[in-house]
């Protein structure tokens, strides 16, 4: 199969099929946990802005997944089914669910991370999908802001950004290793070579770093050591690790 566009879900066969639903889960899986997140970050979010903030990104991400359910349902995928097998939040990406500091950086680092993900998905040959994503990327955007202005706001206080670099150490290498998946092998090749996604995982991988830096490198905030990738079981080729090397 070589590049291709699929227009019906019924056009969707075999291990086009197989991959479009395994990246759509890992979408889902990503969309669903991330709505659990912001929901229950209302709780310890410190003002009222910020709680009604949350309120409306967890509304959002509701939706994310909602328009997933849609997709699977014209595929004849039952989403309870998928939903169900999903590990908790909390555990996916090593987050302490009632703990500012740690929505904050989640906020800037896992919800982004997704959206690079998306940004593939929004280029997709299955055009069912591609559709949907453009909406998707619109309420990103905001989240995304907000990431970054709360990164700003915790780098003028010393002990609180202090705190943020931590849980950011703890949170980007399994962000990497969760939402990207490995770095290079015949899933991306076959992923890329069917239209599924648009760059290899090493070139969105570094796109996210890349946007990631500028603003880390604004407020002084340090990428983790190799050897927290390593521990995470985060596989990084040698282009990414340049990256992650030129800001410690
Ligand atoms: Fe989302
Ligand atoms: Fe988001």
């Amino acid at each position: 199969m070589g590049a291709v566009t699929v227009r019906r879900p019924e056009d969707a066969q075999g291990p086009y099929r197989d991959m479009l639903v395994r990246l759509m889960t890992r979408q889902f899986y990503a969309e669903t946990a991330t709505a659990e997140v912001f929901g229950r970050s209302i709780g310890c979010a410190p003002s009222l802005r910020e709680k009604f903030r949350a309120a409306e990104f967890a509304r959002e991400e509701a939706d994310h997944g909602e328009r997933l359910c849609r997709l699977f349902h014209d595929l004849g995928i039952d989403p309870e089914n998928v939903h169900r097998a999903r590990p908790p939040a909390a555990q996916f990406w090593s987050l302490d669910l009632d703990n500012w500091v740690h929505i904050a950086v989640f906020n800037f680092t896992v919800d982004r991370a997704g959206s690079h993900q998306i940004m593939e998905y929004r280029d997709s040959s299955y055009l069912p999908w591609a559709e949907e994503m453009h909406a998707v990327l619109a309420d990103e955007e905001g989240h995304y802001e907000n990431g970054v202005e709360n990164l700003r706001e915790f780098a003028r206080d010393k002990a609180l950004f202090a705190e943020f670099q931590h849980a950011y150490a703890g949170m980007l290498p399994v962000t990497l290793k969760r939402a990207f998946g490995r770095p290079s092998g015949p899933d991306n090749d076959y992923c890329v070579a069917v239209g599924l996604k648009r760059h290899t995982a090493e070139q969105v991988v570094n796109r996210y770093l890349a946007e990631m830096l500028g603003y880390m490198r604004e407020c002084g905030l340090k990428f983790p050591p190799l050897a927290a990738f390593a521990a995470a079981g985060a596989e990084l080729l040698p282009s990414t690790r340049d990256i992650i090397l030129s800001n410690q």
